[in-house]
């Protein structure tokens, strides 16, 4: 039994006596304690080393006081598992020394079945188990996955993007190689999260960050039907999908009716006008502009304060930012946006 499952209730709709926080990318160089692990070690060793990975996910349990836990980890490990070379670099963040671009490199990906992802990624359900053991039933813990088309826009462009060029040249001029890559990806991410639900997560989050970029069309050709095949193919008995995409304004009914229990949405869009448009289907998560932390607690407490009034009554909203805090964030200012959602939104229901 979890002491605070505000976070799963909100997630199935259920009423809460306040409004659950967490926040994406809450473990990061923001944070002093991070900096002093990464001082020692780069980040995938971070991410390989299940001690260190547990002790990164509690940081904003023990500093914050977050609803949620979500492991510590990168959307790039499974791809490294499938058999691409991943470097994370200061400057340009992930890079990969080969991009697919052919299809003999597509055919050359290899799928991790439930074995091999444990035996590639064993530091994964260790890490997990190290993270239950720390959290002691406080919150919950959250894994999650990058999305298909996400995860296909960085093995094709190789590094972070901002036209997707390659990717989109392979979706205009041969789009079954695509569909290929993104059905062996649909399979590794498949047996990934089952990985990460055998091991005990209580909610999985899929990131389809990029998938913002796409016209409508497109989504619901090249990553929508993807998004379903992997919220059909795991085992989401007792563990809600929560469904990620920055730019989410152009295909939010389609992330409506992905069979995601919650639409994390990102700041561009009014999160009452969201609800109206997607809110009976399922719960919300969002939506602050991350740089709203750049300022104090009283410009803070307003924008808390119109988030909840847009959201309105009754149950289903989780508050998160519209994506990653920002690594020059000062902490006492996400402390203060956790206790001001909590302040805000329980004399709201009082
Ligand atoms: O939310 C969390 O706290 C869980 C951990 C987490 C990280 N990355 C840690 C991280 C999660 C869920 C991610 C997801 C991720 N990774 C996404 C999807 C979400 C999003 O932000 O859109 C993407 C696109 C990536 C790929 C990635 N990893 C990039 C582009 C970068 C470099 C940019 C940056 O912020 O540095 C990373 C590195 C990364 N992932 C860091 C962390 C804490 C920084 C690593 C460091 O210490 O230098």
């Amino acid at each position: 039994m979890l002491k605070n499952d505000a976070f799963l209730k909100a997630c199935r709709r259920e009423p809460t006596d306040f409004t659950p926080v967490w926040i994406m990318r809450q473990a990061g160089r923001y944070m002093k304690e991070y900096q002093a692990i990464r001082k020692r070690v780069d980040f995938l060793t971070m991410c390989k080393t299940p001690e260190l990975a547990a002790q990164a996910t509690l940081l904003p349990i023990d500093i914050l006081g977050v609803d949620a836990a979500i492991l510590f980890s990168d959307i790039l490990i499974p791809v490294e598992a499938m058999g691409m070379e991943v470097r994370f670099t200061e400057k340009r963040g992930p890079v990969f020394s080969t991009p697919i671009r052919s299809e003999a490199q597509v055919q050359g990906l290899s799928i991790p079945g439930p074995a091999e992802s444990e035996e590639r990624m064993p530091f994964i359900a260790d890490a997990i188990r190290l993270i239950l053991q720390g959290l002691d039933h406080r919150v919950p813990l959250i894994g999650f996955s990058g999305a298909p088309f996400t995860l296909a826009t960085y093995m094709i462009e190789g590094e972070t993007s901002k036209n997707f060029t390659w990717i989109k040249r392979m979706m205009y001029t041969d789009p079954p190689l695509l569909h290929k890559l993104l059905d062996k990806i649909t399979g590794a991410v498949i047996h990934y999260l089952n990985m990460q639900i055998r091991a005990g997560v209580h909610a999985v989050q899929l990131f389809d960050t990029w998938a913002g970029s796409l016209s409508p069309d497109d989504y619901q050709e090249f990553a929508l039907p993807y998004v379903e095949r992997v919220i059909k193919g795991i085992d989401k008995k007792n563990c809600p999908v929560i469904l990620f995409a920055n730019g989410v304004s152009s295909i939010l009914e389609y992330m409506g009716n992905s069979g995601a229990d919650v639409n994390g949405l990102d700041w561009r869009i009014d999160i009452g006008v969201a609800r109206r448009r997607v809110g009976s289907q399922v719960a919300l998560q969002g939506n602050l502009d991350p740089c709203v932390l750049y300022a104090g607690p009283d410009e803070i407490r307003g924008h808390v304060q119109a988030i909840l009034h847009k959201y309105g009554t009754g149950p289903g909203h989780i508050f998160n930012l519209g994506h990653g805090i920002l690594p020059d964030t000062p902490v006492e200012h996400a402390k203060a946006l956790v206790d001001i959602v909590h302040e805000e939104s329980s004399s709201k229901r009082s």
